[in-house]
């Protein structure tokens, strides 16, 4: 009896396995602020809850956007910027302030539950040439004493989230290996996130590969099959996401650690600034990726194990990030810069589709436009200061305003730069040029947007608060003069 129960017991466990692997792998998002139009941070933290999206990744230690995650319920991972490897690797005692000012602040009963810490972000990215390089080992060494004193070095795990450009293949994914003249230094990282059971974070983004190479196979971006496979020995491989994923496993054996669970720090698709970034198509990247990896099939060299967690890149859109990567950088959201769903999206959390943000503070509906009885032919300085304070991106081939023609072009300009300025009168002149309008310019796909105000007492709280205090003292005036107090 023992010898048929055994299996049926063998079997219970790897079912319980499998479920715990499954209820450890999931979705998230990064969660960026380089916008001129900020979602109040406690509307981000509902957007989130609304969408049962329970993993956050910050790309620092934003005190406004932790003290709302407290009592959120909701698994953080806080970034360390680049620039401040430099100190925490050199001293100890900074490592210690970091940690207590950053971390430990928050992790009182009843705060923010922090898992892990991104130390440094792509710090081997090679467009750096190697400036952060030799921080980020001692950087994590500090960091980790520092949780060790603060008894948290069990529960915050230490990760450092790597571009793709770590690794390399020739051809095939199984000749993946770490760049050259990484190989030392990834091997002592590999060997710590090992020790204290971190995973390998690594950001994977099929679209710049796809927008960097003109001979790159369109469908192989995407998960939907592909008439150019990548053969490789008896593996198939019909998605770059699984290809660049192996590459990375092949690197990993190579310095001995195959085993090293992987997380996915940043993958995602832009929706406008170039051509192949569009609503689309991210759609079906975004959604073929959800589902390829919440199936469990895994990747070839990985069978049966997705990546741990996958941090879609982005939340938001993000207005004011670098246009060095192109125009399609302050695209990456799910979300437009407001909370609002770009396209139905399901997340595999149990809600079928994406929910929008609630109780979004607006500007008035007011939009700044050419004034078309004026000679626009002066108008180009103007249009050079309005984009360069805020987004012009959408106007350039390939994105969403590219058509609206010249007139529109001044006007999305106009525009724009009126709501960074938050709608300050002044800021729609432009020596006469501008004018103010109550109707939607918007055209077509062509969005002309309108602010949201980032005060953060919203202009409605304010009106009734500030209404109540005057009817308050009134009243008490009037008693007073009247006598009755
Ligand atoms: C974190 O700690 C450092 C060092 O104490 C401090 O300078 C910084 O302002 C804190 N916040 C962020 C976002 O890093
Ligand atoms: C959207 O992007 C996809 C992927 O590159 C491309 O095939 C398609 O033509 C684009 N759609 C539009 C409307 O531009
Ligand atoms: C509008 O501006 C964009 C970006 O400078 C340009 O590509 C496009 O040709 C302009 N349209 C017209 C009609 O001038």
């Amino acid at each position: 009896m023992a010898g048929t129960r055994l299996p049926a017991t063998l079997l219970f466990l790897l079912f319980l396995c499998r479920c715990i692997l499954m209820v450890g792998a999931a979705v998230g998002v990064n969660w960026g602020t380089l916008s001129s139009h900020k979602l109040t941070p406690s509307v981000v933290v509902d957007l989130l809850k609304e969408n049962k999206i329970g993993k956050v990744k910050l790309f620092e230690a934003d005190p406004s956007v932790l003290r709302v995650l407290m009592g959120s319920g909701i698994e953080v991972m806080v970034g360390v910027p680049n620039e401040m490897l430099g100190v925490l690797a050199l001293s100890a005692g900074a490592a210690d302030i970091w940690v207590s000012q950053n971390i430990t602040r928050y992790t009182v009963k009843g705060g923010v539950d922090i898992r892990y810490i991104a130390v440094g972000n792509e710090p081997f990215l090679s467009s750096y040439q190697g400036q952060f390089q030799s921080f980020v080992l001692p950087a994590l060494v500090n960091i980790q004493q520092s949780l060790a004193k603060a008894n948290l070095a069990g529960y915050i795990k230490l990760v450092v989230p790597c571009n793709a450009d770590a690794y390399q293949s020739s051809s095939v994914p199984s000749l993946g290996s770490f760049r050259p003249e990484l190989t030392q230094i990834m091997t002592q990282l590999v060997s710590f996130l090992n020790l204290n059971g971190s995973p390998f974070v690594v950001n994977i983004y099929p679209f710049l590969s796809l927008f960097g190479s003109s001979d790159f196979p369109q469908e192989y971006a995407f998960f939907e099959g592909t008439s150019h496979p990548v053969v490789d020995g008896q593996n198939v491989y019909y998605n770059a996401f699984d290809g660049n994923y192996d590459t990375l496993v092949a690197a990993l054996n190579r310095i001995g650690y195959g085993q090293m669970p992987i997380a996915i720090g940043e993958v995602g698709w832009p929706t406008d600034g170039a051509l192949s970034a569009n609503l689309t198509a991210a759609r079906a990247f975004n959604q073929g990726l959800i589902n390829h990896v919440l199936s469990n099939k895994g990747t070839p060299l990985r069978p049966g194990s997705p990546p741990v967690d996958i941090y879609l890149f982005s939340l938001l859109d993000e207005d004011q990030k670098s246009l060095l990567p192109g125009n399609f950088e302050r695209h990456w959201g799910i979300f437009s810069f407001d909370g609002q769903a770009k396209y139905p999206l399901n997340l595999g959390l149990g809600n079928g589709r994406l929910k929008n943000a609630k109780d979004v503070n607006y500007l008035p509906s007011r939009w700044c436009v050419a004034n078309p009885s004026t000679d626009l032919s002066s108008v180009a300085n103007h249009m050079k200061l309005a984009c360069s304070v805020s987004d012009c991106t959408t106007l350039f081939y390939g994105g969403s305003c590219n058509t609206i023609g010249e007139k529109g072009n001044i006007s999305y300009a106009f525009n724009t730069y009126y709501q960074v300025q938050k709608q300050n009168e002044q800021s729609c002149d432009f020596d006469g040029l501008g004018m103010v309008t109550f109707l939607d310019p918007s055209i077509g796909d062509c969005r002309f947007l309108v602010g949201i105000s980032d005060s953060n007492c919203s202009c409605l709280g304010c009106g009734v608060f500030c209404g109540i205090w005057f009817l308050t003292f009134w009243v008490y005036m009037i008693f007073r003069i009247l006598g009755c107090v």
